[in-house]
């Protein structure tokens, strides 16, 4: 069945891959900022059951299809439900990801802005209103997205194995490096205990069904649900390969990078004298200022540190939107029988027209964010739990989670993992789904 098809070269690249789909801008700057919101270490524990009890299931689904199928999202209800209205759930997860990539390069594009410009001046505390002139200028933004597509498209356009699995094989280790550098650097700042007491601080009265709902949302945008990505990168993993273990490893991966950047953000923040504001502000309003106020002791250190937070950004960013620029381009290869690279340059000619009108205009850019993540997201998550629970072959469920019975481990709790996405998996999410609604 996988004749003639790209496969990743072993388990772990798979992991890496979908690792590095998972780990983008919502990990360092969206979640240490609700942590500090959900009462601390509270909203750790809870966002840790969500994420093994809410995500892993989801992420599971989309893996199951994929990797039965052998196929990108609508060839993959082509072949698993033929001549069925499921086509349309291929085609809107072939949508999706090219919207969210849409807007997602143009914050991209902001991070490769901002380490160009640690490199050739750094920060300067007088340098308010930086962010608000950057994204305000016309072409500024314009040519940051353009070179952060590009560098998608150029990665996606080298292949499966010799482009998305070598880059996120790079990558991944770069970036848990750089995380911890900055993590150690922050820490060790004067003033920077507030932030870690800010987040460790077990506030469970924090507690409340907003919060919960915000953590369910995150755990979702985190693991790149629901958009057909996890789904496209499945189809491309081994049949041999343990999906129970490779999904829990990329939550993992995840989970351990957002922790990770909670304590290199928030503490340096901190140190500052700044309460953590919200939202893109924290990451390039705050942070620059932080390295400004920090440069007039240490000016090299802090020159330094600025470069690698806003390359770990960048590549955080673009190991993202490798995965979302994948997903369209799997499509006109596998079902218009498109060469790789004129898919590659189809895909990037789209992207870059919606991105660029993302990158000047501010209510374009929260149209396509608000769009996805609030509703196509979750609605796609859903769609694929029916899909895996009501529609496919039980006992083809079950060949894929447990390797055809071999994975005994995974034998023994499929009965506990069957009912989940019958039942309850449907019911949670169309909670989020109306929560978000309303
Ligand atoms: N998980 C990514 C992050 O944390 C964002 C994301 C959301 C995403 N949906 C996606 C990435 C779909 C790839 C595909 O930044």
């Amino acid at each position: 069945m996988a004749s003639g098809r790209e496969q990743f070269g072993s388990n772990m690249a798979a992991v890496m891959a979908m690792a590095g789909s998972a780990i983008g801008l919502g990990n360092i700057w969206r979640f240490p900022y609700m942590v500090g919101q959900g009462g601390g270490a509270a909203f750790v524990l809870v966002y840790l059951l969500c994420v093994v009890f809410l995500s892993v299931p989801i992420l599971l689904c989309e893996t199951i299809i994929g990797r039965r199928a052998q196929a990108g999202t609508i060839g993959a209800m082509e072949k698993l439900a033929p001549g069925t209205g499921w086509k349309w759930l291929g085609i809107l997860t072939v949508i999706s990801p090219l919207i969210i990539l849409s807007f997602y390069s143009v914050v991209g594009g902001w991070s490769i802005g901002f380490f160009f410009q640690s490199l050739s001046r750094g920060f300067c505390v007088g340098d308010t209103g930086n962010f608000a002139a950057f994204t305000s200028s016309l072409w500024m933004p314009l040519v940051c997205n353009t070179l952060f597509i590009f560098a998608t498209a150029g990665v996606v356009a080298a292949g499966v194995k010799s482009g998305i699995e070598r880059f996120n094989r790079i990558s991944l280790p770069l970036l848990f490096i750089f995380i911890v550098t900055i993590m150690v650097y922050s820490l060790s700042l004067e003033g920077s205990s507030e932030g870690v007491r800010y987040l460790l601080k077990p506030d469970f009265s924090r507690m409340s069904p907003r919060v919960l709902a915000d953590a369910m949302g995150q755990a979702f945008f985190s693991l790149s649900l629901g958009v057909g990505t996890i789904l496209t990168y499945s189809s491309y993993m081994k049949k041999e390969d343990n999906i129970v273990r490779s999904g829990m490893g990329t939550a993992m991966f995840d989970l351990a990078f957002a922790v990770l950047a909670g304590f290199a953000v928030i503490p340096a923040v901190f140190a500052a004298g700044i309460e953590p504001g919200a939202g893109p502000g924290l990451i390039f309003e705050t942070l620059p200022f932080v390295f400004a106020s920090m440069g007039e002791q240490l000016p090299f250190i802090s020159r330094l540190i600025s470069i690698i937070f806003f390359l770990t950004v960048v590549i955080a960013a673009l190991t993202s939107s490798i995965s979302m620029f994948e997903v369209g381009v799997a499509y006109l290869v596998e079902e218009r029988h498109l060469s790789r690279r004129r898919a590659v340059l189809y895909i990037l000619l789209g992207t870059w027209a919606l991105g660029s009108l993302c990158a000047v205009s501010p209510a374009v850019f929260d149209f396509c964010d608000i769009l996805t993540s609030n509703y196509l997201m979750t609605f796609g998550g859903l769609l694929f739990v029916l899909f895996v629970g009501w529609k496919m072959k039980r006992s083809d469920v079950w060949g894929e989670f447990t390797g055809e019975g071999g994975q005994r481990g995974n034998a023994r709790i499929f009965g506990f993992f069957y009912f989940f996405v019958r039942y309850a998996a449907p019911v949670v999410i169309l909670l989020i789904f109306l929560s978000n609604l309303l």
